[in-house]
């Protein structure tokens, strides 16, 4: 990020008077270097979540929420989701540049090279009960890649980032199809490198060792655009864990175990299951008013899930491209009039109308159209989270290789506005 010289801030507070260098991005607002201010003027600033800070410098993803925008690398996502795939957009992710062919041609079997586990990882699995979540199965999992890897958790070796972060991708699939397939009780399918990426996890999700699945293009098609659309998004909640976890040096795959627990949360990753699960509750197009006014009441904690971002306060764009993505698989399995569609369609229109939620600027957000595909594909609703962490794996992976080679990075700390008790003594048990 360019200093900017002829631009400074001024903050004023008691009788000190202090000038704070401007930085100016590619894209987006200024930012005010504020890193001397305590030093200088003995004062934090306050800023729980982190709603007018920027915790690091990053070239990878840009979101302008007011415009609806989201670029990989400068690139919109509209036009990835259309014309790119997948593994491309990883190469796109992790290196900066869309790869040329011969660089596609060296890169993909990179990857699938790595796609097994290592076979002790088995009886890793073994050690969970069936029941489960598999989210709680691929924290565990991701977690303990460090101890079955340990050639790649040297953070100081370029090569060993590098073959970590490929083997994070690679294996990604391949975990979280397993944890799938312990919980349903059915045996693990190993990878199959001669299928794409997306239509290997399928196959790894449907396939059983007693007949065979043939993967419908269409639906790897939209499979392969759920992982682009959730490949990465700036420094949310997940991300940022990442990054503060990887800034004390841990390894890679401790800091993504971290990312994916984050990213479990129904206010994240977990609200397609959620959002899913509540139109399931809903159940019949007549009870949306009643959830509705639930949303609207400031005494109620019910939200209507798979609405509103922190972020967007225009239309998602990942959610214009899903909702694409739904109506093509929705209409190639014939489904166009399931009793949570209907609920779905008709739930988007009256908040797309109500006052509260237009004035909110509270539009259906991603996860709102992936877990009805997801569904539509055959995939129970605690899969829905795992697969946005699969996803989301590449992004994380990017952004801790990028903050890891950052000569200014530090642990990350923040201070706090302490409010507890002022100094006391200690009473003894009997008198208190
Ligand atoms: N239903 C009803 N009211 C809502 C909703 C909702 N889904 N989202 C926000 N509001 C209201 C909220 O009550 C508040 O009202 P007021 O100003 O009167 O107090 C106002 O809108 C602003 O909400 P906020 O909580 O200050 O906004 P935030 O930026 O902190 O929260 C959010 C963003 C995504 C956590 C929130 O919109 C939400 O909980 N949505 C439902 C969960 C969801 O779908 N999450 C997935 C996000 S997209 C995937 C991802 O990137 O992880």
């Amino acid at each position: 990020m360019a200093l900017d010289s002829n631009k400074t801030a001024k903050v004023t507070f008691g009788d000190k008077e202090l000038d704070f260098a401007m930085m100016s991005p590619s894209l987006g607002p200024d930012v005010i270097d504020i890193r001397k201010l305590y030093a200088q003027g003995d004062v934090f600033t306050y800023d729980p979540g982190f709603t007018s800070t920027a915790s690091c410098e990053s070239a990878i993803t840009y979101i302008d929420g007011d415009k609806g925008e989201l670029l990989y690398r400068g690139y919109p996502i509209d036009q990835l989701a259309e014309k790119s795939h997948f593994l491309e957009v990883c190469y796109l992710l992790l290196y900066g540049e869309l790869p040329t062919a011969a660089q596609l041609d060296d890169f993909v079997p990179r990857v699938t090279r790595h796609t097994m586990l290592q076979d002790q990882m088995t009886y890793f699995y073994r050690g969970f009960r069936r029941d489960a979540h598999p989210m709680a199965t691929m924290v565990g999992v991701v977690g303990a890649m460090s101890a079955f890897y340990h050639d790649s958790t040297d953070i100081t070796d370029p090569d060993q980032r590098e073959i970590a972060a490929i083997r994070m991708i690679a294996k990604i699939p391949t975990i979280a199809a397993w944890a799938y397939k312990y919980s349903i009780g059915q045996p693990f399918v190993y990878p199959r490198n001669d299928l794409d990426y997306a239509s290997n996890f399928l196959h790894m999700c449907f396939a059983v060792p007693a007949e065979d699945y043939v993967v419908d293009p269409i639906l790897s098609r939209a499979m392969d655009r759920i992982f682009t659309l959730h490949a990465d998004h700036e420094q949310n909640a997940s991300t940022s864990t990442v990054r503060l976890a990887g800034s004390s040096g841990a390894n890679p795959f401790a800091c993504i175990a971290a990312g994916i627990a984050c990213l479990w949360g129904p206010a994240h990753g977990g609200a397609n299951e959620a959002c899913l699960n509540m139109l399931r509750e809903i159940g019949t197009v007549d009870r949306i008013p009643e959830f509705i006014a639930r949303a609207k009441d400031k005494n109620d904690p019910f939200r209507l899930m798979g609405f509103g971002h922190r972020v967007y306060k225009n239309f998602d764009p990942r959610a214009k491209v899903m909702k694409q993505s739904a109506d093509e698989v929705l209409g190639l399995l014939g489904i166009d009039n399931n009793p949570t569609l209907q609920v779905a369609k008709e739930l988007e229109r009256i908040a797309l109308e109500d006052e509260y939620f237009v004035e909110k600027k509270l539009y259906p957000n991603v996860d709102f159209y992936s877990g009805i595909i997801l569904d539509a594909m055959g995939f129970p609703t605690s899969m829905f989270t795992p697969i946005f962490a699969l996803a989301r794996t590449v992004g994380w992976v990017s952004q801790w290789k990028e903050m890891i080679a950052d000569p200014t990075q530090k642990i990350g700390r923040p201070r706090q506005l302490y409010t507890g008790a002022k100094h006391r003594d200690y009473v003894d048990v009997e008198k208190r």
